[in-house]
């Protein structure tokens, strides 16, 4: 692909393409660095929010936690109480009537336990109480148990028993399970308090304390209000997720509509100044263009007048030798037509309204160009609304524009193939709409981007400035004009005109 300014008129090239070269982008680079403290404060608020996620995680197992350790306290108070009278009523209930009858206890006689029983059952009695077991204070054996299997057993106390034999109540927990046992089909989870308090004798005068006979277990089971403490876990992990997640949504949509935005102002903010530039350099060009076309015009005219003396003169010396000379003429007609067109596009146009009958201005420039269809084989399918009536534009220039297009896409069709062309009015935007569809080359989106560009062409013999002048006639009428296109498979150009200027 080249962009090429037309040396054969000996344009300073270097000159134009520094006026041509695109806005820079380090405006655009400041413009996107304004973005920063907004991506700063996106990402700061996705951290905190995760912190605060982390933070409530840790929140809810300090709470569980107390909770539970609160719960304990409390239930080994009131299991210490418990054995304490137990202790009281055993010893006066069984250890006093039992010695002053039988002289000595030994659980081993049937009577002796099932008394021990009896007291023991009456004493704990609608108290929630799992299980009760005394240990002899010589070995650490079950001498006595509500639970009939531990009876006998030896080495079952552990450390609390000895802890317990030195004179101070103690106590051990035995839980399992956490928020995940909650799910349906994991196991409950269950928690049992021990406490193990010296079994002691009672004496009348509370000053002393008696001596130590053995070891009361007291087993209490705790899992109801233990499941209700991992209950209260699950639902602070869950309320506080939801509201993380819902905040979280929240910010996400924020943020994402703020980013549309800003994006949105800053592709504004770039095609303001890209437009502004574009002006400015168009205006340079212009002016360099109006100036260098206008000097080349006189010299080209002389060239041209002396080249068609020398045709004349030289068929009358050497007959058949004057196609040399025919040569200069006619490359001066080329080069005069684009002095022409370049002036054009360089001067500044004046509208010259009238009302137009649409339709007809398309119909005459297709008929102009109908020898050219036929001879490269390209069909022509029309299809124009006949609602479209009158509108006020320049006729002239709008004929130019339009044929351009034609004329272009008659060139990008190098095979034939067919050309089809809508008018269209449309009520509710009340605009006209005008498409020219070929399935000609087509373009790939880098060419796309350029050809409204001045001076941008492929063709060897075209100046480049075809599409460019026609844009300017367009928005010169308030409209607009796009490309849609696919290399290989056509285009189609669309005008946008406002029915009211
Ligand atoms: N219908 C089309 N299909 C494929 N390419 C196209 C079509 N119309 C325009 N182009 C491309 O856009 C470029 C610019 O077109 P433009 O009319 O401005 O200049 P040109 O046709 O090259 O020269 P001229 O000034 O003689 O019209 C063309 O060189 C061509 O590459
Ligand atoms: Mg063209």
């Amino acid at each position: 692909m080249t962009q090429k300014f037309v040396n054969d008129v000996g344009f300073v090239v270097n000159k134009v393409e520094d006026i041509l070269v695109p806005a820079t982008s380090k405006n655009g680079r400041d413009l996107r660095s304004g973005l920063l403290p907004f991506q700063l404060v996106k990402y700061f608020s996705f951290t905190s929010l995760g912190v605060i996620l982390i933070f409530t995680f840790f929140l809810s197992w300090f709470i569980s936690s107390n909770a539970r350790e609160v719960m304990l306290q409390q239930s080994e108070a009131y299991s210490i109480l418990l054995a304490e009278n137990l202790n009281q009523q055993v010893f006066r209930g069984f250890v006093l009537p039992t010695v002053v009858r039988y002289g000595k206890i030994a659980l081993s006689n049937p009577e002796q336990f099932e008394r021990l029983d009896l007291i023991v059952r009456n004493a704990t009695a609608s108290m929630q109480i799992g299980a009760v077991t005394i240990y002899d204070s010589t070995i650490n054996i079950v001498s006595y148990s509500t639970n009939d299997t531990l009876v006998g057993k030896k080495n079952v106390g552990g450390l609390e028993y000895e802890k317990a034999l030195t004179g101070v109540a103690n106590s051990q927990i035995v839980s399992s399970g956490t928020v995940l046992n909650l799910f349906p089909g994991a196991p409950e989870v269950h928690c049992r308090l021990k406490t193990f308090i010296p079994f002691r004798q009672v004496r009348e005068d509370a000053s002393s304390e008696g001596q130590i006979m053995g070891v009361i277990e007291i087993t209490l089971d705790l899992s109801k209000a233990y499941a209700a403490i991992v209950q209260l876990q699950a639902r602070i992990i869950l309320v506080s997720s939801s509201v993380m997640a819902i905040l979280f949504l929240v910010l996400l949509v924020i943020v994402s509509r703020a980013g549309k935005i800003m994006d949105r102002r800053v592709e504004e903010r770039l095609l303001l100044e890209q437009q502004l530039n574009d002006a400015q350099r168009l205006a340079h060009l212009g002016t360099m263009v109006a100036t260098v076309s206008h000097e080349i015009k006189s010299p080209l005219g002389i060239v041209r007048s002396t080249a068609e003396i020398l045709v004349k003169r030289i068929k009358k010396i050497a007959p058949g030798n004057e196609n040399l000379a025919e040569i200069i003429v006619a490359e001066t007609v080329r080069l005069n037509n684009i002095v022409l067109e370049f002036l054009d596009f360089a001067r500044p146009q004046e509208l010259k309204l009238s009302p137009v009958d649409i339709n007809r201005s398309v119909e005459q420039a297709l008929l102009f160009v109908d020898p050219e269809l036929n001879g490269k084989n390209i069909r022509l399918e029309t299809k124009l609304d006949p609602d479209i009536g009158q509108i006020v534009i320049d006729p002239d220039l709008f004929y130019r524009g339009f044929l351009n297009i034609l004329v272009n896409a008659i060139q990008a069709m190098l095979d034939g193939g067919v050309l089809r062309v809508q008018t269209h009015n449309d009520e509710s935007s009340g605009s006209i709409f005008i498409s020219i569809q070929d399935n000609g080359a087509g373009m790939d989106e880098e060419k796309k981007n350029q050809i409204f560009k001045p001076f941008f062409t492929d063709k060897n013999r075209g100046t480049g400035l075809g599409l460019a002048i026609t844009k300017n006639i367009i928005e010169q009428h308030h409209g607009s004009i796009t490309v849609r296109s696919k290399e290989n498979e056509g285009s189609t150009f669309t005008i946008i005109l406002p029915r009211k200027i």
